[in-house]
């Protein structure tokens, strides 16, 4: 094979894997942008992630949060994410931070994934998937079971706890009726 057609070659695959980086999440309304490593600790903090519980990261990405799940709380983390670059990226991650055996990650639209083992959700999306996800998480999740969101609410859930500069939410199984306001008018004098 000629230099010149192993470069081709390459140049192909580099432009197919960027199209794919770039177009799944765009075809799914949001980019793979990743939340800050602090933000995560964060969240994760809040929800209280013990060592062997298990955490699913709905729209993983390149698997930042299932790294730091697994890495610094010894938690198993189950990411789904839609994109194959996504999902590659994060198990190479998962890999080379040597907790490949405590990371799982799956190449599949979230809404039709079973959630019922999970002790803590993570998701970091936008306010476009609260109707579908309020009813599958309050239909699959166990009691006890935790949701932080980052950036986005439920309109009809109350949170157990708000992190107003981090814009970090916590819910808690089963949730309770309400909103960002009525937490608001109970913690805020
Ligand atoms: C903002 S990124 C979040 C990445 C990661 N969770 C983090 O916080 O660093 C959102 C991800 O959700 C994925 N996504 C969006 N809708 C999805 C769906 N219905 N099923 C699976 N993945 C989805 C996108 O491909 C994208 O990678």
């Amino acid at each position: 094979m000629s230099l010149e057609l192993v470069l081709v070659l390459l140049a192909s695959l580099w432009i197919v894997y960027n199209l794919l980086d770039y177009l799944v999440p765009y075809f799914h309304g949001l980019p793979s942008t990743p939340t800050s490593r602090e933000r995560i600790r964060k969240a994760l903090e809040m929800a209280d992630l013990r060592a062997g519980e298990t955490l699913y990261d709905l729209g993983s990405g390149y698997g930042r949060v299932l790294i730091i799940a697994a890495r610094e709380f010894d938690a198993k983390a189950i990411g789904i994410d839609a994109g194959p670059v996504q999902t590659l990226r994060a198990w190479a991650g998962s890999l080379l931070n040597g907790v490949s055996s405590r990371v799982q990650v799956r190449m599949g639209n979230f809404l039709q994934a079973d959630l019922s083992e999970a002790d803590v959700v993570f998701a970091y999306l936008t306010s476009d998937y609260v109707p579908k996800l309020e009813q599958k998480l309050a239909a699959q999740l166990k009691p006890g079971a935790r949701i932080v969101t980052i950036s986005f609410d439920f309109s009809n859930w109350e949170p157990t706890a708000f992190d107003e500069q981090n814009l970090i939410f916590l819910y808690k199984m089963p949730p309770t009726a309400g909103n960002l306001g009525t937490y608001l008018a109970k913690h805020i004098r």
